[in-house]
């Protein structure tokens, strides 16, 4: 079969990617143009500021990406754009950019949800096999859904109220680290004790997960002690949580793995990139001799590699998008 070179546009929040990947997995140049910087000035993600600057870095990116390729466009057979969920300012970027590459250059379109994306990035370096659980754990979405094959989910459950790394964000913000948290928290817990006795989710034994309590008795520990004129100890705090939102995770994979017998676990999305959660994933998988995957850290977190994995598929299918394609803030995998 002849070769598949799709390039791939991500740019749901503060990275401007672009990849191009050779049959879904051989990821022949990457860029990533992170805001990161800027949007830490303001302690989080400025959705107005962000499109902006994805306008002015985009056509910079997709030059760069060609030339680290040393490819030209007529040589590629598809753009791929994630359209959905993410910052709509920011989303539309890119999808103008692959809508006006593909309408030039004749080249079909394709459009691939961003968690979707994520879970792709786990079949980058590795081969994903089916049924597989897959865990998704990142800045907007904390979902644990079966996928039976290629695009076929099963949502067992996700979070009821904010998702996990915006809990890192969060405590990363009261305790005052910079954004992004997660990255953070996570240096800092590393350093602390378990001395903080935090509030675990309500144990009412389904897939759902719940952040908001754990994220405000963290909030208002922090504001009673400064009223008291109390020090609080970051690290241990930091680890307190750290350990109780992991916690959380690992219940709910180790009820999944007992109850629907599937041996293959993927993580996917930005909190993969943590290496407590992958220990605690190790862990849980040999209890049930399952197999885990977890992307190597530059796929962890937001990249156009996993989109171009992720479209794959897709083009096999022949499943294109005509130009009216839009961008969603919210979008369900299933
Ligand atoms: O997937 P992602 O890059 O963007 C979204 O699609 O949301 O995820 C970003 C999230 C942020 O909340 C960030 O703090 C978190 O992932 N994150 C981490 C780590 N690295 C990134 N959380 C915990 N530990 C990390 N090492
Ligand atoms: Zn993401």
């Amino acid at each position: 079969m002849k070769d598949v070179y799709i390039l791939a546009i991500e740019s749901s929040c503060d990275e401007t990617s672009m990849a191009i990947v050779k049959n879904g997995k051989e990821v022949i140049s990457l860029v990533i143009n992170t805001q990161m910087d800027i949007h830490a000035l303001y302690g989080g993600v400025v959705p107005e500021l962000a499109s902006r600057m994805h306008t002015e870095a985009i056509t910079l990116v997709l030059e760069e990406t060609l030339k680290k390729a040393s490819m030209k466009i007529e040589e590629i057979d598809a753009i791929a754009v994630s359209y959905a969920p993410g910052l709509t300012g920011s989303l539309i970027v890119g999808i103008e950019a692959a809508k006006t590459l593909a309408l030039i250059y004749d080249k079909p379109l394709i459009a691939v949800n961003h968690l979707i994306g994520h879970i792709y990035a786990n079949n980058i370096e590795n081969d994903m096999k089916f049924p597989l659980l897959a865990l998704i754990v990142s800045g907007g979405h904390t979902e644990l859904v079966i996928m039976e094959d290629d695009y076929k989910f099963k949502k067992l459950g996700e979070t009821l109220d904010d998702a996990i790394g915006e809990a890192y964000d969060k405590v990363a913000r009261v305790i005052g680290l910079k954004y992004p948290g997660g990255p953070n928290v996570e240096r800092l817990a590393l350093e602390g004790n378990h001395s903080y006795n935090l509030p675990r989710p309500v144990m009412d034994d389904s897939y759902n997960f719940s952040y908001s309590g754990l994220k405000s008795a963290i909030i208002n520990l922090t504001h009673n002690a400064k009223q008291k004129g109390e020090e609080i100890n970051k690290a241990d705090l930091a680890r307190s949580f750290q350990d109780v939102a992991i916690d959380e995770l690992v219940r709910k994979v180790d009820k999944a793995f007992r109850e629907t017998n599937i041996k293959r676990l993927v993580v996917a999305g930005g909190v993969s990139a943590n290496k407590y959660l992958k220990e605690q994933m190790d862990i849980v998988c040999q209890k049930y001799d399952a197999e885990l995957l977890v992307p190597r850290l530059l796929y962890c977190t937001d990249n156009a590699a996993m989109i171009g994995a992720a479209a794959y598929p897709l083009y096999l299918q022949k499943s294109f998008s005509d130009f009216k394609l839009n961008a969603y803030s919210h979008a369900d995998i299933c």
